[in-house]
């Protein structure tokens, strides 16, 4: 008795220092407190993007010894892994955001953070030009600072190869709002075939969706449609489910190209038993109002009906990145991105522009983790650096007061201080980056995920429900955020219990 009654005591101590412990936390979280203005003495660094390679550069950077600025044309911070979830209606669009303010208000010094879209960098003159590309604007819209260095991590956008009618008709997956737009445009299709005197071939057409490109972002997005149609349309568009249709078209000869021949084989399983059609080794050559033209691997054209195209065809760099590139030709030859150097610095800027995430050109692939990693890296590499410009200006100063002493006896003492100094500069090395691979994981629906795992200096591939879990607990940790993490949970449980919404916004 007495031991049921300690148990039950501790069970509910334990419970009220939870909830006191999560209330301490998110309070802490939301009443920021006083920061240090900006210091003329300082140096300023020009942050542009609020994307993972940003976030996680100021969630590291110390602001003690610099002025930092953010510009970037979204005042968040995007879970994109999340991203497929969202267009589906499986997570609310907020729970993946994270506002940057909540970053930068906790920082030691003044973070200026500016909603806007980088225009162009002057890499000669050191100075960056913007525009507020938003709805509502003031009287200035448009302006130039200066930076002494520049954080550069614009990301990159979709790539459509030029392809005629992806830009007018296709749906995106990159961004926020084209995650809501595809999830709009896929209820639109459904309303509209059930709208009374539809003939079958349209009702077929309109619930035909094609996913072009069978890398991560193609492949998630397929298997939350299929876990939508399954879990919840089958429920509330009887006369319609069993009708809707999804076809994945990939360019290459197999789908998710990064991941091992095994796992590929159990991805490609897993859709053929849901049903969801795999076109491989089939190029999109237009996209039209109401069909994709395919360029078949026998070479024939086919004009495939369609209600919805979603393209997640890969990346390309920016405007603003290939205008930068061009000002540095001589350094700058690679096409694909920005070439950095091991310290991220941007090859020809002089040590004044570094370049993080899928805006460069590198050994390793464009994602999160390569870009969270670069940021951090390029965080501390700063804190590094103000130490080295520190014993830089005291082997100055200690050279300038040497020449100015006197006394013999002075001069020497100061002229060994200064080589005291200089020998330490000397040994003073930044460490340049080092990626270290934690695995690839992707959602393939079905609660079905895969993982490419290093392990023990080898791999371990895994797929099925319990690497589901394995992906949800990943990506939960992931998250930047306390209440990023807790509005996920509750989504994931919100869906579980009461499905996903049908109604179109
Ligand atoms: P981004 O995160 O794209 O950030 C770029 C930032 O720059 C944004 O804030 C943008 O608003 C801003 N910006 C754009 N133009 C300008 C401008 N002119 N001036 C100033 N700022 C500008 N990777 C993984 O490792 N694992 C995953 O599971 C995974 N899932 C993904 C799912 C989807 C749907 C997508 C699209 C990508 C996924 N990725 C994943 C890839 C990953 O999102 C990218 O590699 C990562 O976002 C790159 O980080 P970044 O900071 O370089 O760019
Ligand atoms: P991707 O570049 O990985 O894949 C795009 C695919 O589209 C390619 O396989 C290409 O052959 C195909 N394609 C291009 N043009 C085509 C056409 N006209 N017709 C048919 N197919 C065509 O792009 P994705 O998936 O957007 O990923 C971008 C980056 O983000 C990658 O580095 C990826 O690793 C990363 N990412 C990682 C995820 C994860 O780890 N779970 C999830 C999503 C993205």
């Amino acid at each position: 008795r007495t031991a049921v009654k300690v148990a039950n005591r501790t069970f509910w101590l334990s419970m009220l220092a939870g909830i006191g412990s999560f209330y301490y936390v998110t309070k802490k979280d939301r009443t920021p407190g006083p920061q240090l203005p900006h210091d003329p003495e300082k140096k300023t660094i020009v942050v542009l993007g609020s994307g993972w390679g940003a976030t996680s550069f100021l969630n590291t950077l110390d602001t003690t010894d610099y002025n930092v600025v953010v510009i970037s044309p979204r005042n968040y911070f995007l879970f994109t892994p999340l991203l497929p979830s969202v267009a589906v209606g499986t997570l609310s669009p907020r729970s993946i955001l994270q506002p940057t303010r909540y970053v930068t208000r906790h920082k030691t010094r003044t973070v200026e953070v500016i909603e806007a879209e980088a225009q162009s960098v002057d890499p000669v003159n050191k100075t960056v030009s913007f525009v507020d590309n938003s709805d509502i604007q003031g009287t200035v819209s448009s302006t130039t600072i200066p930076y002494d260095y520049l954080v550069y991590a614009v990301g990159a956008e979709t790539q459509t190869f030029g392809i005629p009618g992806v830009t007018e008709h296709a749906c995106f997956m990159k961004e926020l709002n084209d995650a809501e737009k595809m999830q709009r445009r896929f209820l639109d299709c459904l309303e509209s075939a059930a709208f009374p005197g539809q003939s079958e071939d349209e009702i077929e057409r309109l619930l035909h969706m094609v996913v072009v490109g069978g890398g991560p972002t193609g492949v998630e997005l397929s298997g939350e449609l299929h876990d939508f149609l399954e879990e919840d349309l089958k429920s509330w568009y009887p006369e319609l489910a069993g009708k809707i249709k999804i076809t994945l078209v990939e360019a290459l000869p197999s789908v998710l190209p990064m991941f091992s021949k095994r796992l590929i084989d159990y991805t490609m399983s897993t859709f053929k038993e849901s049903k969801i059609d795999i076109l491989t080794q089939t190029m999109v050559k237009e996209v039209k109002e109401r069909s994709v033209l395919l360029a078949m691997p026998d070479k024939s054209i086919v004009d495939m009906p369609c209600g919805m195209v979603v393209w997640a065809a890969g990346n390309r760099g920016r405007k603003v990145t290939q205008d930068l590139m061009a000002q540095l030709a001589g350094a700058q030859t690679n096409k694909r991105g920005i070439t950095i150097d091991e310290y991220m610095e941007m090859k020809g800027s002089n040590g004044s522009i570094f370049a993080i995430g899928d805006c460069t050109s590198s050994a390793h692939a464009p994602t999160a983790q390569v870009a969270q990693q670069q940021g951090s890296y390029l965080a501390r590499a700063f804190a590094q650096r103000v130490k080295r410009d520190r014993l830089v200006d005291q082997v100055a100063d200690l050279e300038r007061s040497a020449a100015m002493s006197l006394h013999e006896d002075d001069r020497k003492k100061v002229l060994a201080e200064a080589e005291a100094a200089k020998r330490q500069l000397a040994k003073f090395k930044i460490r340049p980056f080092s990626y270290s691979h934690q695995g690839t994981l992707a959602y393939i629906g079905s609660d079905k995920a895969i993982a490419d795992l290093p392990f023990l200096n080898g791999s371990f591939a895994s797929g099925g429900l319990l690497t589901y879990y394995f992906w949800r607990s990943a990506y939960i940790s992931t998250l930047f955020s306390l209440r990023n993490r807790t509005l996920v949970a509750t989504d994931w449980l919100r869906t579980k219990i009461f499905g996903r919404d049908v109604s179109r916004e």
